[in-house]
């Protein structure tokens, strides 16, 4: 009897350990828009320290994956759960998550007059009590990541994104990226649009985030060159809102190869 019962307590903390080495674990979610189902139960687990990439073909659901793990109000989870560090964070909202750690740089990065882009980024941090201290390094912090990132300090004074070309704006999310610190980064397709110089400062950026080993990150991208140029360690195909294959850099090769179309015929 005690020794079924520490049988038991055993594998209980087994478990708990299991749930807990991951930074994101999302089950079997189910999730969409008021009207239409966009994510048909995606499974996802992710540990400290990983890089995780999405592809999958226009359309198939992986913005809006990257939404429902920020906790975007405009879309509902219908069944399943999300667990970020073990807790369960299926209904909590978008602020109180980006507090818990867990960051979207957005597709096409929204411009906000009448906050500059420092002034942004120091009042998250003001906002946040446990962050107080990084005030006192904030000016130096910023000129450094703004520097490593071949930004012009001017920008720093522009209102957050107005008046940005494409690529800037991007470069301002990986900024945010780095001045904010998450625990989990989700980067929606911050590697298009840059010119040739701009992508090698975001992977540079990118390279910085990943090199602390507590960090983990998705990558959203339709670029296959740079799952080929970073490091990361699972490749998901998301299709139709399922995930229709996840694997390692051998699926670089069958997407450079025949593109998305062996995963829409496989699930058929
Ligand atoms: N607010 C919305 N209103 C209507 N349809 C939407 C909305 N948001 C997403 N959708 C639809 O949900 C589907 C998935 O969109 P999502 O943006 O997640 O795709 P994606 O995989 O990120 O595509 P892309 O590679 O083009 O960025 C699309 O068919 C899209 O039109
Ligand atoms: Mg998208």
């Amino acid at each position: 009897m005690i020794i079924t019962d520490i049988g038991g307590l055993d594998l209980q903390y087994k478990l708990e350990c299991t749930v807990m080495t991951n930074i994101l674990q999302l089950k079997n979610v189910y999730a969409g828009l008021e009207k239409k189902e966009l994510l048909h139960g995606i499974s996802l687990n992710i540990k400290p320290g990983e890089t995780h990439v999405l592809m999958g073909p226009n359309g198939a659901g992986k913005s809006t994956l990257g939404h429902i793990i920020m906790g975007n109000p405009s879309y509902e989870i219908t069944d399943g759960q999300i667990l970020f560090e073990g807790e369960d964070i299926t209904e909590l909202s978008s602020d109180k998550r980006a507090r818990k750690g867990i960051f979207l740089s957005f597709q096409s990065p929204i411009e906000v007059p009448g906050i500059t882009l420092s002034n942004f980024l120091r009042s998250v941090i003001e906002s946040d009590p446990d962050r107080h201290a990084e005030i006192l390094n904030f000016k130096d912090r910023l000129e450094e990541n703004m520097k490593l990132l071949k930004m012009d300090p001017k920008y720093a004074k522009r209102d957050l994104n107005v008046g940005f070309s494409g690529g800037e704006k991007k470069k301002a999310e990986i900024l945010q990226l780095l001045m904010l610190n998450p625990k989990l980064a989700i980067l929606d397709e911050t590697d298009s649009g840059l010119d040739v110089d701009a992508m090698k400062t975001v992977l540079l950026g990118i390279k910085q985030f990943q090199d602390d080993k507590t960090h983990a990150m998705i990558i959203i991208t339709h670029n296959t060159k740079i799952a080929e140029i970073i490091h990361f360690d699972k490749i998901h195909v998301l299709v139709d809102g399922k995930i229709a294959k996840s694997g390692g850099p051998e699926i670089i090769d069958e997407i450079n190869n025949s593109g998305f179309e062996k995963y829409l015929a496989d699930k058929k």
